[in-house]
């Protein structure tokens, strides 16, 4: 079995290495083709990959590749976790829409829209060149992505994040529960997910009870949880929200701290990357490595190689995916990709049926996937009039001058990135 990871020199790599590893036994003869367009950080992270399994013992071949087609041809799962334009054009998603009073965050806001633009080019050409592959995908916005490549290509596609597993394990910490055994129900779209149910070991627990007792934490936000505005909304909504939910019920005020922060997550995380590519390269050169886990170092990597696990091996297994609908979510049209509790086998995701979502998010979530329509139409053909109308669809963008600005910049700081507006 062959499976291609396309940008493999992204700095979440060491946790797909990871990953691969706590699956050694079931991907025992795999190949893995690694391809990214940065040569430096592709030989750093296939050195690391070779010296991490041959330290454990695990039969899986590493090849480097710059050519796309070398890499893709003849794989059953191609592993898309790419940044077009990198973090620079993070910088420019985040930053654009702040200058015009909105959050740009690199994929719910507009940042994530520009983002859109740039990688759904990539991904359906990667479609076209492997249509017998499962494309597995984590490149964002992973949930318009994963909607274009599905509607325009006819390819087998599924959408990750690992958000659900970050996500109840906050819930955990905040709710005093143990994460082991716990889970929750998170439906909706990717990024814009709520659960009213959640078990511990099977067994259902009482949620607005919970959330009855919860107190409000104090402290501030790290760059990945916000707990004190996740137990202020979830103890007014009566379910759980995921973590994006706070860009949405406190807009303005994270427009007021990022402005006050002053730099960019994009900067933040350039700043870093240099010492962490450093360590990861240092590493690289030892008998068995030990990388940094200062990037993708939660369930980032586990979670994708489990998914691609349960689609090869026909297992069945429950995992929260984004895929078509299909009325598993009766609040959704059939045909939108949402974020949902799937059995994942060979046929690919199958989502379960899990009603309507939540009536005070269930205006607010339809007008996300709205948005997300429009999003993923303006990628594929490149249309200005329907790009306009996503960021007007967006519910961060209020007012047409607003959108027109965002998007006006935005299409000229990324042009390199987008043949289809030329
Ligand atoms: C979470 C989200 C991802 C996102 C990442 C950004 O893991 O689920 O979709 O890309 O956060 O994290 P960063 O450290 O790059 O800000
Ligand atoms: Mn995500």
């Amino acid at each position: 079995m062959k499976i291609a990871i396309i940008g493999a020199g992204s700095g979440y790599m060491p946790g797909v290495i990871r990953g691969i590893l706590h699956r050694a036994e079931d991907l025992a003869g795999t190949e893995l083709a690694c391809h990214d367009i940065d040569t430096g950080q592709l030989v750093t992270m296939t050195r690391l990959a070779r010296a991490m399994f041959s330290a454990r013992g695990a039969g899986i071949a590493v090849s480097a590749h710059t050519d796309l087609k070398a890499a893709l041809d003849g794989a059953s799962y191609v592993f898309t976790t790419f940044r077009p334009g990198g973090l620079a054009a993070r910088h420019l998603d985040e930053s654009i829409p702040l200058r015009h009073g909105v959050v740009g965050q690199e994929t719910a806001g507009p940042g994530g829209f520009l983002m859109a633009l740039r990688s759904v080019p990539v991904l359906l050409e990667i479609a076209a060149a492997a249509p017998d592959a499962w494309i597995v995908n984590y490149t964002n916005p992973t949930n318009i992505v994963t909607d274009a490549v599905a509607r325009t290509t006819g390819a087998r596609v599924i959408g990750l994040c690992d958000q659900a597993i970050g996500d109840t394990e906050m819930w955990a910490d905040l709710l005093g529960l143990p994460f082991e055994g716990l889970e929750a129900d998170w439906i909706g779209l990717n990024h814009a997910t709520w659960a009213q149910r959640l078990r511990l070991d099977g067994h259902e627990l009482d949620l607005p009870g919970l959330l009855d007792e919860l107190e409000i934490p104090g402290g501030g936000a790290t760059p990945w949880r916000d707990p004190s505005r996740m137990a202020e909304l979830a103890k007014t909504l009566g379910f759980l929200p995921n973590s994006y939910a706070k860009y949405y019920f406190f807009h303005d005020d994270v427009v007021e701290e990022l402005r006050a922060k002053g730099t960019t997550r994009a900067q933040d995380i350039l700043a870093m990357l240099p010492a962490y590519y450093e360590q990861v390269a240092a590493e690289s050169r030892k008998a068995d490595p030990d990388p940094s886990r200062e990037r993708g170092g939660g369930e980032h990597g586990e979670f994708a190689v489990d998914v691609i696990c349960a689609l090869h091996r026909d297992e069945g297994r429950r995992m929260i995916v984004n895929t078509r609908n299909n009325g598993a979510i009766s609040s959704l049209d059939a045909d939108a990709i949402v974020e949902v509790p799937s059995l994942v086998g060979r046929a690919g995701p199958v989502p379960l049926t899990m009603g309507p979502l939540p009536g005070p998010v269930r205006g607010l979530t339809q007008a996300i996937h709205a948005y997300e329509r429009l999003a993923s139409e303006a990628a594929v053909t490149g249309d200005r009039r329907t790009a306009l109308q996503a960021l007007m669809a967006h519910p961060f963008v209020r007012g047409k001058h607003t959108a027109e600005k965002i998007l006006d910049e935005g299409l000229a700081a990324h042009r390199d990135h987008l043949p289809q507006f030329t």
